[in-house]
Protein backbone atom coordinates (compact mmCIF):
# COMPACT_ATOMS: atom_id res chain seq x y z
CA UNK A 1 0.00 0.00 0.00
CA UNK A 2 2.45 2.24 1.19
CA UNK A 3 4.41 1.81 -1.76
CA UNK A 4 1.75 2.23 -4.28
CA UNK A 5 0.78 6.11 -2.69
CA UNK A 6 4.63 7.14 -4.17
CA UNK A 7 4.06 5.77 -7.39
CA UNK A 8 1.88 6.48 -10.30
CA UNK A 9 -0.36 4.14 -11.99
CA UNK A 10 2.44 2.67 -14.81
CA UNK A 11 4.81 2.56 -12.33
CA UNK A 12 2.80 0.15 -9.91
CA UNK A 13 1.98 -1.78 -13.18
CA UNK A 14 5.66 -2.48 -14.61
CA UNK A 15 6.82 -3.19 -10.49
CA UNK A 16 3.92 -5.75 -10.32
CA UNK A 17 4.92 -7.10 -13.88
CA UNK A 18 8.51 -7.58 -12.62
CA UNK A 19 7.52 -8.78 -9.16
CA UNK A 20 5.54 -11.54 -10.97
CA UNK A 21 8.35 -12.19 -13.65
CA UNK A 22 10.79 -12.59 -10.61
CA UNK A 23 8.43 -15.18 -8.89
CA UNK A 24 7.57 -17.00 -12.04
CA UNK A 25 11.12 -17.06 -12.81
CA UNK A 26 11.93 -18.41 -9.21
CA UNK A 27 9.74 -21.05 -9.95
CA UNK A 28 10.49 -22.03 -13.03
CA UNK A 29 14.24 -22.17 -11.63
CA UNK A 30 13.30 -24.50 -9.03
CA UNK A 31 10.67 -26.75 -11.36
CA UNK A 32 13.48 -27.15 -13.76
CA UNK A 33 15.83 -27.78 -11.19
CA UNK A 34 13.85 -30.84 -9.74
CA UNK A 35 12.84 -31.77 -13.34
CA UNK A 36 16.64 -32.64 -14.09
CA UNK A 37 17.77 -33.97 -10.49
CA UNK A 38 14.80 -36.30 -10.74
CA UNK A 39 14.78 -37.36 -14.62
CA UNK A 40 16.36 -40.97 -13.46
CA UNK A 41 13.85 -42.16 -11.32
CA UNK A 42 11.49 -44.05 -13.30
CA UNK A 43 8.14 -42.75 -13.98
CA UNK A 44 4.58 -42.70 -15.94
CA UNK A 45 4.30 -41.58 -19.56
CA UNK A 46 3.43 -39.17 -20.96
CA UNK A 47 4.84 -36.77 -18.41
CA UNK A 48 3.62 -33.17 -19.65
CA UNK A 49 5.74 -30.06 -18.67
CA UNK A 50 3.52 -28.17 -15.81
CA UNK A 51 1.09 -30.96 -15.69
CA UNK A 52 2.86 -33.65 -14.97
CA UNK A 53 1.04 -37.27 -15.50
CA UNK A 54 -2.23 -34.95 -14.31
CA UNK A 55 -4.40 -36.14 -17.53
CA UNK A 56 -3.58 -39.83 -16.79
CA UNK A 57 -5.03 -39.71 -13.27
CA UNK A 58 -8.51 -40.88 -12.36
CA UNK A 59 -10.73 -38.33 -11.22
CA UNK A 60 -12.14 -40.01 -7.75
CA UNK A 61 -10.57 -40.98 -4.59
CA UNK A 62 -11.37 -44.38 -5.05
CA UNK A 63 -10.18 -44.82 -8.86
CA UNK A 64 -6.70 -42.85 -8.45
CA UNK A 65 -6.10 -44.89 -5.43
CA UNK A 66 -6.58 -47.91 -6.85
CA UNK A 67 -4.48 -46.68 -10.15
CA UNK A 68 -1.85 -45.86 -7.90
CA UNK A 69 -1.69 -48.72 -6.11
CA UNK A 70 -1.56 -50.86 -9.24
CA UNK A 71 1.41 -48.72 -10.43
CA UNK A 72 3.22 -50.19 -7.61
CA UNK A 73 2.72 -53.76 -9.21
CA UNK A 74 3.93 -52.44 -12.25
CA UNK A 75 7.01 -50.45 -10.96
CA UNK A 76 7.63 -53.41 -8.38
CA UNK A 77 11.23 -54.41 -9.47
CA UNK A 78 12.15 -50.71 -9.25
CA UNK A 79 12.82 -49.49 -5.67
CA UNK A 80 10.74 -46.18 -6.55
CA UNK A 81 8.79 -44.64 -8.91
CA UNK A 82 8.06 -40.48 -9.25
CA UNK A 83 4.56 -38.72 -10.02
CA UNK A 84 4.33 -35.20 -11.33
CA UNK A 85 0.90 -33.91 -9.69
CA UNK A 86 1.14 -30.62 -11.95
CA UNK A 87 4.39 -29.06 -10.87
CA UNK A 88 4.80 -31.30 -7.89
CA UNK A 89 6.83 -34.46 -8.34
CA UNK A 90 5.79 -37.00 -5.96
CA UNK A 91 8.32 -40.32 -5.30
CA UNK A 92 6.06 -43.20 -4.79
CA UNK A 93 7.80 -45.87 -1.78
CA UNK A 94 6.52 -49.11 -1.15
CA UNK A 95 9.72 -51.50 -0.41
CA UNK A 96 10.52 -51.98 2.70
CA UNK A 97 14.12 -50.72 2.48
CA UNK A 98 13.82 -47.99 0.84
CA UNK A 99 10.77 -46.72 3.34
CA UNK A 100 13.37 -47.21 6.30
CA UNK A 101 15.89 -44.88 4.40
CA UNK A 102 13.47 -42.30 5.09
CA UNK A 103 11.15 -42.68 8.18
CA UNK A 104 14.54 -43.54 10.13
CA UNK A 105 16.14 -39.93 9.32
CA UNK A 106 15.30 -37.68 11.78
CA UNK A 107 15.85 -34.82 9.16
CA UNK A 108 12.82 -35.86 7.02
CA UNK A 109 10.48 -35.12 9.87
CA UNK A 110 8.26 -32.55 8.01
CA UNK A 111 4.34 -33.30 6.95
CA UNK A 112 3.72 -32.89 3.19
CA UNK A 113 1.71 -30.02 1.70
CA UNK A 114 -1.41 -31.71 1.70
CA UNK A 115 -1.47 -31.41 5.32
CA UNK A 116 -1.99 -27.81 5.18
CA UNK A 117 -5.80 -28.31 5.15
CA UNK A 118 -5.97 -30.02 8.23
CA UNK A 119 -4.21 -26.76 9.90
CA UNK A 120 -7.97 -24.45 10.09
CA UNK A 121 -9.19 -27.68 12.35
CA UNK A 122 -6.02 -29.23 14.20
CA UNK A 123 -3.81 -25.96 13.97
CA UNK A 124 -0.17 -27.30 14.29
CA UNK A 125 -0.57 -29.88 16.67
CA UNK A 126 1.38 -32.75 17.35
CA UNK A 127 -0.19 -34.29 13.71
CA UNK A 128 0.61 -31.35 11.81
CA UNK A 129 3.49 -29.45 13.41
CA UNK A 130 7.12 -29.76 12.23
CA UNK A 131 10.64 -28.81 13.80
CA UNK A 132 11.19 -27.73 17.16
CA UNK A 133 7.20 -27.22 17.77
CA UNK A 134 7.06 -30.58 17.29
CA UNK A 135 10.22 -31.90 19.17
CA UNK A 136 8.67 -29.94 22.05
CA UNK A 137 4.83 -30.93 21.90
CA UNK A 138 6.04 -34.82 21.46
CA UNK A 139 7.90 -35.10 24.61
CA UNK A 140 5.33 -33.00 26.36
CA UNK A 141 2.83 -35.67 25.47
CA UNK A 142 4.37 -39.14 25.23
CA UNK A 143 3.81 -39.34 29.12
CA UNK A 144 0.35 -38.86 28.54
CA UNK A 145 -0.08 -41.98 26.85
CA UNK A 146 1.27 -43.77 29.81
CA UNK A 147 -0.02 -47.14 30.70
CA UNK A 148 -1.31 -46.00 33.82
CA UNK A 149 -4.03 -43.59 32.26
CA UNK A 150 -4.52 -46.38 29.68
CA UNK A 151 -5.89 -48.57 32.60
CA UNK A 152 -8.37 -46.19 33.86
CA UNK A 153 -9.43 -45.59 29.78
CA UNK A 154 -10.37 -49.62 29.75
CA UNK A 155 -13.36 -48.99 32.31
CA UNK A 156 -14.85 -46.21 29.56
CA UNK A 157 -13.94 -49.12 26.79
CA UNK A 158 -15.78 -51.97 28.84
CA UNK A 159 -18.78 -49.27 29.26
CA UNK A 160 -19.09 -48.19 25.68
CA UNK A 161 -18.53 -51.89 24.11
CA UNK A 162 -21.69 -52.53 26.40
CA UNK A 163 -23.73 -50.42 24.81
CA UNK A 164 -22.23 -51.33 21.57
CA UNK A 165 -23.43 -54.98 22.65
CA UNK A 166 -27.22 -53.55 23.58
CA UNK A 167 -27.28 -51.78 20.07
CA UNK A 168 -26.46 -54.95 18.15
CA UNK A 169 -28.26 -57.44 20.37
CA UNK A 170 -31.41 -55.66 18.34
CA UNK A 171 -29.84 -55.98 14.96
CA UNK A 172 -28.91 -60.15 16.39
CA UNK A 173 -30.69 -62.43 14.33
CA UNK A 174 -32.37 -60.63 11.95
CA UNK A 175 -30.13 -60.56 8.59
CA UNK A 176 -27.78 -58.71 7.30
CA UNK A 177 -27.08 -55.33 8.34
CA UNK A 178 -24.43 -52.38 8.05
CA UNK A 179 -22.61 -52.34 10.88
CA UNK A 180 -20.30 -49.91 9.75
CA UNK A 181 -22.03 -46.98 11.80
CA UNK A 182 -22.81 -48.66 15.09
CA UNK A 183 -18.71 -49.48 15.03
CA UNK A 184 -17.93 -45.91 14.03
CA UNK A 185 -20.26 -44.16 16.55
CA UNK A 186 -18.88 -46.26 19.57
CA UNK A 187 -15.21 -45.04 18.91
CA UNK A 188 -16.42 -41.93 18.69
CA UNK A 189 -17.87 -41.87 22.24
CA UNK A 190 -14.87 -43.63 23.61
CA UNK A 191 -12.28 -40.39 22.41
CA UNK A 192 -14.66 -38.11 23.21
CA UNK A 193 -14.83 -39.49 26.92
CA UNK A 194 -11.30 -40.19 26.88
CA UNK A 195 -9.59 -37.17 25.54
CA UNK A 196 -11.96 -34.62 26.77
CA UNK A 197 -13.96 -36.48 30.02
CA UNK A 198 -17.42 -35.60 28.01
CA UNK A 199 -19.66 -38.10 27.45
CA UNK A 200 -21.54 -37.40 24.06
CA UNK A 201 -23.62 -40.05 23.77
CA UNK A 202 -23.23 -40.63 20.34
CA UNK A 203 -24.26 -44.73 20.35
CA UNK A 204 -27.86 -43.23 21.34
CA UNK A 205 -27.88 -39.99 19.51
CA UNK A 206 -26.63 -39.87 16.77
CA UNK A 207 -28.23 -36.31 15.89
CA UNK A 208 -25.35 -34.84 17.46
CA UNK A 209 -24.35 -31.48 15.97
CA UNK A 210 -20.55 -31.58 16.76
CA UNK A 211 -20.44 -35.60 15.88
CA UNK A 212 -22.05 -33.96 12.17
CA UNK A 213 -19.57 -31.28 12.03
CA UNK A 214 -16.39 -34.01 12.52
CA UNK A 215 -17.81 -35.95 9.36
CA UNK A 216 -18.72 -32.61 7.34
CA UNK A 217 -14.91 -31.55 7.84
CA UNK A 218 -13.08 -35.39 7.39
CA UNK A 219 -15.19 -34.85 3.90
CA UNK A 220 -14.43 -31.21 2.90
CA UNK A 221 -11.22 -31.45 3.89
CA UNK A 222 -9.97 -34.53 1.50
CA UNK A 223 -12.55 -33.39 -1.17
CA UNK A 224 -10.30 -30.08 -1.26
CA UNK A 225 -6.50 -32.39 -1.02
CA UNK A 226 -7.47 -33.85 -4.33
CA UNK A 227 -8.23 -30.92 -6.37
CA UNK A 228 -5.62 -28.20 -6.82
CA UNK A 229 -7.14 -25.76 -8.16
CA UNK A 230 -8.95 -24.85 -4.68
CA UNK A 231 -5.75 -25.05 -3.06
CA UNK A 232 -5.13 -21.52 -3.02
CA UNK A 233 -7.71 -20.13 -0.24
CA UNK A 234 -9.16 -17.00 -2.25
CA UNK A 235 -9.99 -19.44 -5.09
CA UNK A 236 -11.39 -21.84 -2.39
CA UNK A 237 -13.30 -18.62 -0.73
CA UNK A 238 -15.19 -17.38 -4.19
CA UNK A 239 -15.50 -20.91 -5.63
CA UNK A 240 -15.11 -23.72 -3.35
CA UNK A 241 -16.40 -25.08 -0.47
CA UNK A 242 -14.92 -21.93 1.79
CA UNK A 243 -18.37 -21.12 4.09
CA UNK A 244 -19.34 -24.35 4.32
CA UNK A 245 -15.77 -25.27 6.00
CA UNK A 246 -16.04 -22.63 7.90
CA UNK A 247 -19.46 -23.46 9.47
CA UNK A 248 -18.15 -26.81 10.60
CA UNK A 249 -14.93 -25.28 11.66
CA UNK A 250 -16.83 -22.86 14.05
CA UNK A 251 -19.44 -25.95 15.44
CA UNK A 252 -16.10 -27.80 16.45
CA UNK A 253 -14.24 -24.89 17.73
CA UNK A 254 -16.86 -23.83 20.20
CA UNK A 255 -17.37 -27.52 21.21
CA UNK A 256 -14.14 -28.61 22.06
CA UNK A 257 -13.74 -24.61 23.28
CA UNK A 258 -16.18 -25.12 25.96
CA UNK A 259 -15.38 -28.79 27.08
CA UNK A 260 -11.88 -26.73 27.99
CA UNK A 261 -13.12 -24.36 29.57
CA UNK A 262 -15.82 -26.58 31.60
CA UNK A 263 -12.93 -28.93 33.14
CA UNK A 264 -10.54 -25.99 33.81
CA UNK A 265 -13.33 -24.87 36.10
CA UNK A 266 -13.86 -28.56 37.31
CA UNK A 267 -10.18 -29.02 38.00
CA UNK A 268 -10.13 -26.20 39.78
CA UNK A 269 -13.02 -26.33 41.76
CA UNK A 270 -11.86 -30.03 43.14
CA UNK A 271 -8.28 -28.97 43.73
CA UNK A 272 -9.64 -26.40 46.41
CA UNK A 273 -11.73 -29.01 47.55
CA UNK A 274 -9.78 -31.30 49.42
CA UNK A 275 -12.66 -33.43 50.86
CA UNK A 276 -14.01 -34.18 47.76
CA UNK A 277 -15.05 -37.36 47.94
CA UNK A 278 -13.07 -40.25 45.46
CA UNK A 279 -16.19 -42.10 44.88
CA UNK A 280 -17.29 -39.23 42.67
CA UNK A 281 -14.07 -38.34 41.28
CA UNK A 282 -14.58 -38.10 37.98
CA UNK A 283 -11.86 -40.23 35.60
CA UNK A 284 -9.39 -38.29 34.27
CA UNK A 285 -8.80 -37.76 30.34
CA UNK A 286 -6.01 -37.04 28.16
CA UNK A 287 -7.47 -33.13 28.61
CA UNK A 288 -6.62 -33.26 32.47
CA UNK A 289 -3.27 -33.72 31.70
CA UNK A 290 -2.48 -31.17 28.95
CA UNK A 291 -4.22 -29.09 31.60
CA UNK A 292 -1.68 -29.59 34.30
CA UNK A 293 1.26 -30.63 32.05
CA UNK A 294 4.23 -28.43 32.17
CA UNK A 295 7.55 -27.84 30.27
CA UNK A 296 11.32 -27.71 31.82
CA UNK A 297 10.44 -24.18 31.79
CA UNK A 298 7.53 -24.74 34.28
CA UNK A 299 5.77 -23.07 31.55
CA UNK A 300 1.91 -24.57 31.18
CA UNK A 301 0.03 -24.69 27.82
CA UNK A 302 -2.06 -22.53 26.59
CA UNK A 303 -5.81 -23.21 26.05
CA UNK A 304 -5.05 -22.45 22.07
CA UNK A 305 -2.19 -24.93 22.50
CA UNK A 306 -4.29 -27.53 24.69
CA UNK A 307 -7.12 -26.95 22.13
CA UNK A 308 -4.85 -27.90 19.15
CA UNK A 309 -4.46 -31.47 20.77
CA UNK A 310 -7.71 -32.30 21.39
CA UNK A 311 -9.16 -31.34 18.35
CA UNK A 312 -5.95 -33.53 17.05
CA UNK A 313 -6.59 -36.79 18.96
CA UNK A 314 -10.50 -36.61 18.16
CA UNK A 315 -9.60 -36.36 14.52
CA UNK A 316 -6.62 -38.74 14.51
CA UNK A 317 -8.22 -41.30 17.52
CA UNK A 318 -11.43 -42.36 15.87
CA UNK A 319 -11.94 -42.67 12.63
CA UNK A 320 -8.48 -44.85 12.36
CA UNK A 321 -9.76 -47.07 15.16
CA UNK A 322 -13.60 -47.63 13.82
CA UNK A 323 -12.00 -48.84 10.40
CA UNK A 324 -9.82 -51.15 11.80
CA UNK A 325 -12.48 -52.75 13.81
CA UNK A 326 -14.83 -52.84 10.66
CA UNK A 327 -12.23 -54.83 8.82
CA UNK A 328 -11.28 -56.98 11.53
CA UNK A 329 -15.12 -58.02 11.61
CA UNK A 330 -15.45 -58.04 7.70
CA UNK A 331 -12.58 -60.54 7.95
CA UNK A 332 -13.26 -62.54 11.14
CA UNK A 333 -17.19 -62.94 9.02
CA UNK A 334 -15.47 -64.52 6.21
CA UNK A 335 -12.85 -66.79 8.25
CA UNK A 336 -14.79 -68.45 10.58
CA UNK A 337 -12.10 -71.15 11.43
CA UNK A 338 -10.15 -67.84 12.72
CA UNK A 339 -13.09 -66.54 14.35
CA UNK A 340 -13.29 -70.24 16.16
CA UNK A 341 -10.19 -69.93 17.19
CA UNK A 342 -10.31 -66.00 18.89
CA UNK A 343 -13.70 -67.29 20.47
CA UNK A 344 -11.57 -70.64 22.19
CA UNK A 345 -8.94 -67.87 23.31
CA UNK A 346 -11.93 -66.25 24.78
CA UNK A 347 -13.50 -68.83 26.73
CA UNK A 348 -10.30 -69.75 28.38
CA UNK A 349 -9.83 -66.24 30.00
CA UNK A 350 -13.73 -65.87 30.71
CA UNK A 351 -15.02 -68.98 30.62
CA UNK A 352 -19.04 -68.25 31.05
CA UNK A 353 -18.44 -65.24 33.35
CA UNK A 354 -19.43 -61.79 31.43
CA UNK A 355 -17.66 -59.71 33.40
CA UNK A 356 -15.29 -56.50 32.00
CA UNK A 357 -12.49 -57.04 30.35
CA UNK A 358 -9.21 -55.87 32.68
CA UNK A 359 -5.47 -55.47 32.12
CA UNK A 360 -4.47 -58.99 32.38
CA UNK A 361 -6.98 -60.66 30.17
CA UNK A 362 -5.97 -58.43 28.01
CA UNK A 363 -1.95 -59.77 27.68
CA UNK A 364 -3.80 -63.19 27.64
CA UNK A 365 -5.80 -62.33 24.30
CA UNK A 366 -2.47 -63.32 22.17
CA UNK A 367 -4.65 -64.82 19.50
CA UNK A 368 -7.04 -62.00 19.23
CA UNK A 369 -3.85 -59.54 18.71
CA UNK A 370 -2.46 -61.51 15.80
CA UNK A 371 -5.72 -61.42 14.26
CA UNK A 372 -6.08 -57.22 15.07
CA UNK A 373 -2.45 -57.03 13.57
CA UNK A 374 -3.00 -59.18 10.54
CA UNK A 375 -6.69 -57.26 9.86
CA UNK A 376 -4.50 -53.65 10.04
CA UNK A 377 -1.86 -55.26 7.11
CA UNK A 378 -4.52 -55.91 4.88
CA UNK A 379 -6.31 -53.22 5.25
CA UNK A 380 -4.30 -50.32 7.36
CA UNK A 381 -6.42 -47.71 8.33
CA UNK A 382 -3.50 -44.72 6.91
CA UNK A 383 -3.09 -46.40 3.66
CA UNK A 384 -0.63 -43.98 2.59
CA UNK A 385 1.17 -41.13 4.08
CA UNK A 386 3.54 -38.25 2.82
CA UNK A 387 6.34 -36.47 4.43
CA UNK A 388 8.92 -33.56 2.53
CA UNK A 389 12.40 -34.39 1.94
CA UNK A 390 13.60 -31.45 4.16
CA UNK A 391 17.62 -31.89 2.45
CA UNK A 392 18.96 -33.39 -0.49
CA UNK A 393 19.34 -37.16 -0.25
CA UNK A 394 20.18 -40.15 -1.62
CA UNK A 395 17.24 -43.61 -2.23
CA UNK A 396 18.62 -46.40 -3.16
CA UNK A 397 20.87 -44.80 -5.40
CA UNK A 398 18.48 -42.21 -6.76
CA UNK A 399 19.19 -38.66 -6.12
CA UNK A 400 15.88 -36.84 -4.23
CA UNK A 401 16.45 -33.31 -4.01
CA UNK A 402 15.55 -31.10 -0.89
CA UNK A 403 11.71 -30.11 -0.84
CA UNK A 404 10.06 -32.91 -3.14
CA UNK A 405 7.46 -35.48 -1.55
CA UNK A 406 7.53 -38.30 -0.46
CA UNK A 407 4.39 -40.27 -0.73
CA UNK A 408 4.96 -44.07 1.34
CA UNK A 409 2.08 -46.50 0.65
CA UNK A 410 1.36 -48.59 3.29
CA UNK A 411 -1.37 -50.78 1.63
CA UNK A 412 1.49 -51.93 -1.09
CA UNK A 413 4.30 -52.09 1.42
CA UNK A 414 2.12 -54.96 3.34
CA UNK A 415 1.28 -56.85 -0.03
CA UNK A 416 5.10 -57.46 0.19
CA UNK A 417 5.22 -61.63 -0.97
CA UNK A 418 8.91 -61.66 0.46
CA UNK A 419 7.56 -60.61 3.94
CA UNK A 420 3.82 -62.25 3.35
CA UNK A 421 4.22 -65.17 1.08
CA UNK A 422 0.11 -65.29 -0.49
CA UNK A 423 0.04 -61.95 0.65
CA UNK A 424 -3.92 -61.44 0.06
CA UNK A 425 -4.47 -64.47 2.17
CA UNK A 426 -5.52 -63.56 5.63
CA UNK A 427 -3.83 -65.66 8.30
CA UNK A 428 -3.48 -64.32 11.74
CA UNK A 429 -0.49 -66.88 12.85
CA UNK A 430 2.06 -64.57 10.46
CA UNK A 431 1.77 -62.67 13.70
CA UNK A 432 2.78 -65.21 16.39
CA UNK A 433 5.88 -64.22 17.51
CA UNK A 434 8.16 -67.15 16.29
CA UNK A 435 6.83 -65.48 12.54
CA UNK A 436 8.40 -62.53 13.01
CA UNK A 437 11.49 -63.41 13.87
CA UNK A 438 13.91 -62.01 11.08
CA UNK A 439 11.26 -60.05 9.40
CA UNK A 440 12.47 -56.47 8.12
CA UNK A 441 11.43 -53.96 10.70
CA UNK A 442 9.76 -51.85 8.34
CA UNK A 443 7.69 -54.34 6.12
CA UNK A 444 4.86 -54.21 8.19
CA UNK A 445 4.19 -50.06 9.61
CA UNK A 446 0.53 -49.58 10.19
CA UNK A 447 1.10 -46.93 12.63
CA UNK A 448 4.16 -45.65 10.79
CA UNK A 449 7.23 -46.06 12.29
CA UNK A 450 10.54 -43.87 13.90
CA UNK A 451 10.27 -40.82 16.21
CA UNK A 452 7.42 -40.03 14.17
CA UNK A 453 5.03 -42.51 14.68
CA UNK A 454 1.32 -42.91 16.02
CA UNK A 455 1.72 -41.71 19.74
CA UNK A 456 -1.98 -43.87 20.22
CA UNK A 457 -0.75 -47.02 19.05
CA UNK A 458 -1.15 -48.76 22.60
CA UNK A 459 -4.47 -46.86 22.87
CA UNK A 460 -5.59 -48.37 19.50
CA UNK A 461 -4.82 -51.51 19.95
CA UNK A 462 -6.26 -51.96 23.24
CA UNK A 463 -9.82 -50.47 22.33
CA UNK A 464 -9.63 -53.22 19.30
CA UNK A 465 -8.87 -55.80 22.02
CA UNK A 466 -11.97 -54.35 24.11
CA UNK A 467 -14.79 -53.83 21.25
CA UNK A 468 -14.11 -57.11 19.76
CA UNK A 469 -13.60 -59.22 22.22
CA UNK A 470 -17.09 -58.38 23.83
CA UNK A 471 -18.46 -58.68 20.17
CA UNK A 472 -17.16 -61.89 19.77
CA UNK A 473 -18.16 -63.26 23.39
CA UNK A 474 -21.72 -62.55 22.40
CA UNK A 475 -22.12 -63.37 19.01
CA UNK A 476 -21.06 -65.09 15.79
CA UNK A 477 -20.16 -62.69 12.90
CA UNK A 478 -21.01 -63.83 9.52
CA UNK A 479 -20.23 -61.98 6.57
CA UNK A 480 -22.12 -60.98 3.98
CA UNK A 481 -20.05 -59.54 1.06
CA UNK A 482 -17.17 -60.96 -0.75
CA UNK A 483 -13.72 -59.28 -0.76
CA UNK A 484 -14.13 -58.15 -4.19
CA UNK A 485 -17.34 -56.18 -3.58
CA UNK A 486 -15.53 -54.08 -0.46
CA UNK A 487 -13.82 -51.39 -2.76
CA UNK A 488 -11.97 -50.00 -0.33
CA UNK A 489 -11.80 -45.92 -0.53
CA UNK A 490 -8.10 -44.91 0.01
CA UNK A 491 -8.70 -41.47 1.38
CA UNK A 492 -7.18 -39.94 4.52
CA UNK A 493 -8.73 -42.84 6.55
CA UNK A 494 -9.22 -46.66 4.25
CA UNK A 495 -12.77 -47.21 4.15
CA UNK A 496 -15.12 -49.85 2.20
CA UNK A 497 -17.38 -47.73 -0.16
CA UNK A 498 -20.84 -50.00 0.82
CA UNK A 499 -19.90 -49.96 5.06
CA UNK A 500 -19.17 -53.89 5.96
CA UNK A 501 -22.66 -55.98 6.13
CA UNK A 502 -22.64 -58.69 8.42
CA UNK A 503 -25.21 -60.83 10.23
CA UNK A 504 -24.72 -61.56 13.49
CA UNK A 505 -25.71 -65.12 15.65
CA UNK A 506 -26.43 -64.67 19.41
CA UNK A 507 -23.69 -67.10 21.51
CA UNK A 508 -25.76 -66.27 24.82
CA UNK A 509 -29.34 -66.06 26.02
C1 LIG B 1 -5.87 -48.30 14.30
C2 LIG B 1 -5.75 -47.05 14.68
C3 LIG B 1 -4.68 -46.08 14.24
C4 LIG B 1 -3.85 -46.13 13.15
C5 LIG B 1 -3.79 -47.20 12.05
C6 LIG B 1 -3.00 -44.96 13.22
C7 LIG B 1 -1.99 -44.68 12.31
C8 LIG B 1 -1.17 -43.56 12.36
C9 LIG B 1 -0.14 -43.25 11.39
C10 LIG B 1 0.20 -44.09 10.13
C11 LIG B 1 0.45 -42.08 11.78
C12 LIG B 1 1.55 -41.32 11.04
C13 LIG B 1 0.87 -40.31 10.13
C14 LIG B 1 1.81 -39.47 9.34
O1 LIG B 1 3.04 -39.56 9.47
O2 LIG B 1 1.27 -38.64 8.57
C15 LIG B 1 -0.21 -41.65 13.00
C16 LIG B 1 0.11 -40.51 13.72
C17 LIG B 1 -0.58 -40.07 14.84
N1 LIG B 1 -1.61 -40.74 15.49
FE1 LIG B 1 -2.40 -42.52 14.98
N2 LIG B 1 -3.34 -44.23 14.32
C18 LIG B 1 -4.35 -44.87 14.98
C19 LIG B 1 -4.97 -44.48 16.16
C20 LIG B 1 -4.68 -43.34 16.88
C21 LIG B 1 -5.30 -42.95 18.13
C22 LIG B 1 -6.35 -43.77 18.87
C23 LIG B 1 -4.76 -41.73 18.49
C24 LIG B 1 -5.02 -40.84 19.69
C25 LIG B 1 -5.67 -41.14 20.73
C26 LIG B 1 -3.79 -41.38 17.46
C27 LIG B 1 -3.03 -40.22 17.46
C28 LIG B 1 -2.03 -39.94 16.56
C29 LIG B 1 -1.23 -38.71 16.59
C30 LIG B 1 -1.36 -37.57 17.60
C31 LIG B 1 -0.31 -38.80 15.52
C32 LIG B 1 0.77 -37.78 15.16
C33 LIG B 1 2.06 -38.19 15.87
C34 LIG B 1 3.24 -37.28 15.55
O3 LIG B 1 3.32 -36.77 14.43
O4 LIG B 1 4.09 -37.13 16.44
N3 LIG B 1 -3.76 -42.38 16.50
N4 LIG B 1 -1.19 -42.57 13.34
C1 LIG C 1 -13.35 -18.47 6.21
O1 LIG C 1 -12.58 -18.02 7.31
C2 LIG C 1 -11.33 -17.46 6.96
C3 LIG C 1 -10.53 -17.19 8.23
O2 LIG C 1 -11.32 -16.60 9.22
C4 LIG C 1 -11.55 -16.20 6.11
O3 LIG C 1 -10.32 -15.62 5.73
C5 LIG C 1 -12.34 -16.61 4.88
O4 LIG C 1 -12.64 -15.46 4.11
C6 LIG C 1 -13.63 -17.32 5.25
N1 LIG C 1 -14.26 -17.81 4.03
C7 LIG C 1 -15.52 -17.58 3.69
C8 LIG C 1 -15.97 -18.08 2.37
O5 LIG C 1 -16.28 -16.99 4.43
Amino acid sequence: MLVAGLLNGSEVFVTLLLFLTFITYQLLKDYVHKWRELKPVPGISPTYPFLGNALNFKSNGRDFFCQVVGYTKEFWNSPLFKLWIGPVPFLILYHADTIETVLSNPVHMDKAYAYKFLHPWLGTGLLTSTGDKWRHRRKLLTPTFHFSILTEFLEVMNEQGEVLIEKLEKQAGKGPFNCFNHITLCALDIICETAMGKKIYAQSNHDSEYVRSVYRMSDIITRRQRMPWYWPDFVYNYFGEGREHNRSLKILHSFTESVINERTEYITYVESDSESDQGTRKRRAFLDMLLKTTDEDGKKLTHKDIQEEVDTFMFEGHDTTAAAMNWAIHLLGSHPEVQKKAQQELFEVFGESERPINTEDLKKLRYLECVIKESLRLFPSVPFFARTICEDTQISGYKVPKGANVIIITYALHRDPRFFPDPEEFRPERFLPENCVGRHPYAYIPFSAGLRNCIGQRFAIMEEKVILASILRYFNIVACQKREELRPLGELVLRPEQGIWVTLERRKH
